[in-house]
């Protein structure tokens, strides 16, 4: 086995090869110092791959590192690898799972389709609609993070874990088995992509150091509205964590009030503190 990481995973990458004991394939990513003038993207492998089963690591955020996995998979399959694996820690566009209004792309299909054109199989993470991975071409999977955040939390002594909506519930739930740190959860109303409010509830937070737990923070407006609340309701600390940190727009500025901000290497930012190269890896060991 060996495994190649794509531009936007180079360092999980070299964790999930380290965990799994197996040679990394260095790849190079500009052809000219510079890259090409009109911003493509050139991958070249820099080892061999022929007969390997190849583990393919990239997020699919932003757009242009989706063209890099594509580049990838096809060099990876042309250099003779007998099978390939795309481990897509953050599967960028899966948040369009369904048609909404007529005549729109299910955006999470389209990428799943071509995945399939070179690889055999999917691993990724905290995907928003996992059911829908069982229709896609290819065997896919959907791996935990919340462990590795779990772990994290309970090394930085939080005592309480925050769901800041409904769906995260589930986040919750598996952090608090693991960690075994209580949890509680808001009820979200979202308002428009940047908007959200929270339904009123008492929360035992006073004095306390409280983690906010989502799968993903994107303009940070979610995390805002749940750290007011629990400010407002004495919280001691309050700490922001999640799987996939995309970190739009404003999101820096709506999480100043947050006394720390905690996120995987799904995708790389200056908030990445926790690997999630030991999930990947045992999900690695336990394909057939
Ligand atoms: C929504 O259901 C997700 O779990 C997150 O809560 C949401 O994507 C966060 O977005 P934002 O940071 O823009 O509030």
């Amino acid at each position: 086995m060996k495994v190649v990481g794509g531009s936007a995973c180079l360092s999980l990458a070299k964790g999930v090869a380290q965990e799994l004991a197996v040679a990394r394939v260095d790849v190079a990513f500009e052809r000219h110092p510079g890259g090409f003038p009109d911003g493509e993207r050139y991958v070249r492998l820099l080892g061999s791959v022929a007969g390997e089963h190849v583990v393919l690591v990239q997020t699919t955020h932003p757009d242009s590192m989706i063209v890099e996995l594509f580049l990838l998979a096809d060099a990876i399959r042309d250099a003779g690898a007998q099978r390939l694996t795309a481990v897509v820690p953050y599967f960028g566009y899966g948040r369009q799972d369904k048609r909404f209004l007529d005549g729109e792309a299910v955006s999470a299909k389209a990428m799943a389709k071509h995945i399939a054109i070179d690889c055999d199989e999917l691993l990724t993470m905290a995907f928003h609609n996992p059911s829908l991975l069982r229709t896609f071409p290819i065997p896919a999977r959907d791996v935990s993070g919340i462990p590795a955040l779990a772990r994290y939390l309970k090394s930085a002594k939080v005592d309480v874990l925050l769901a800041p909506d409904e769906n995260a519930i589930r986040f919750a739930k598996e952090a608090s088995a693991v960690a075994r740190i209580p949890y509680d959860f808001l009820v979200k109303e979202r308002i428009d992509s940047y908007t959200v409010k929270v339904e009123p509830k008492v929360l035992r937070v006073k004095g306390k150091s409280v983690a906010i737990l989502d799968d993903v923070i994107s303009t940070g407006g979610t995390i805002a509205t749940a750290t007011k609340e629990l400010q407002k309701q004495g919280a001691r600390r309050v700490v922001a964590a999640c799987v996939h940190g995309l970190f739009v727009d404003k999101a820096e500025e709506n999480l100043k009030p947050c006394d720390d901000v905690i996120a995987t290497d799904t995708i790389q930012s200056k908030f990445t503190k926790v690997s999630v190269a030991p999930e990947f890896a045992s999900a690695i060991r336990a394909l057939d």
